[in-house]
């Protein structure tokens, strides 16, 4: 079913959305490293420093990375956190296989699972120490099923920490931004990768995202404590912590 949404944006139903998030991320797969750097000029490697101190796991550790993609956050914390174990969960099969591929390639495979299915049908009782997601919260079909099966699935004394991108408070910032979303990353969508409907999706679905305290309060709702966020990058991304306890 759609209706229009109060930013004039079309809405979707759940299933609509599965799909139409697959057929994004299934097309942008090859090009998506490359394009990250594009986009965000760079500065998404910053943004991830900023969520590899947020998240501050030791070697001990047993992390639940959500939204792997191609692995990015994943093969950061298995390099530089030996002997971590390590579950990558992806529904995206070509996300993840490149994801793999990273993994294959920098000879690190020990302690390391890699599961092809969206977090709303996985649920594995009090078996991580941690939680993260980069950049893939927003796509979610069923965002509150989705922290209910996380939450049941840390340790007690385990974090989630959500990184994602918020739309500026400040209207001025908001309007130079969203000219940039709508109109330069769609066209470099379309000559970098052939695709510039996926990108007019990513950009879209930044709109329709959460407000920061929309996602903290649904944290809250499944019971989360000790919620925090910070913003970054001039206001556009947002990192979301809360613990089980
Ligand atoms: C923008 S990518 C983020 C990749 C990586 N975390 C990064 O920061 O580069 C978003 C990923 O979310 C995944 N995704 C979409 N819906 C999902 C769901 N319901 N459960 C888990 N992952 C999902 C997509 O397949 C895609 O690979």
């Amino acid at each position: 079913m759609h209706k229009k949404s109060k930013f004039g944006l079309e809405l979707i139903d759940s299933e609509e959305k599965t799909h139409r998030v697959q057929d994004v991320f299934s097309s942008v797969a090859a090009n998506y490293d490359l394009m990250n750097d594009l986009m965000s000029l760079g500065s998404h490697r910053l943004w991830k420093q900023r969520f590899y101190q947020v998240v501050k796991l030791t070697n001990s550790d047993v992390l639940l990375d959500i939204a792997s993609g191609t692995g990015d956050i994943a093969l950061h914390f298995a390099r530089v956190n030996k002997g971590i174990h390590l579950t990558c969960l992806d529904p995206n099969k070509k996300m993840l296989d490149l994801a793999k591929d990273r993994f294959i390639d920098s000879g690190i495979l020990e302690n390391i699972n890699f599961i092809t299915q969206p977090i709303e049908s996985f649920v594995k009782d009090n078996s991580f120490t941690c939680a993260t997601i980069a950049f893939g919260f927003r796509n979610f079909t069923n965002q509150k099923k989705s922290l209910k099966n996380i939450y049941t699935s840390l340790k007690v004394g385990g974090k989630i920490v959500i990184m994602d991108f918020k739309s500026p408070s400040n209207s001025i910032i908001k309007e130079i931004y969203e000219k940039y979303t709508d109109f330069v990353i769609p066209r470099i969508g379309k000559y970098i990768a052939g695709d510039e409907n996926s990108y007019k999706y990513l950009s879209d679905s930044i709109k329709t995202y959460l407000k920061p305290e929309e996602l903290s309060d649904l944290m809250k709702e499944i019971n989360f404590q000790n919620v925090t966020h910070e913003t970054l990058a001039g206001d556009i991304v947002t990192i979301h912590k809360g613990y089980k306890i």
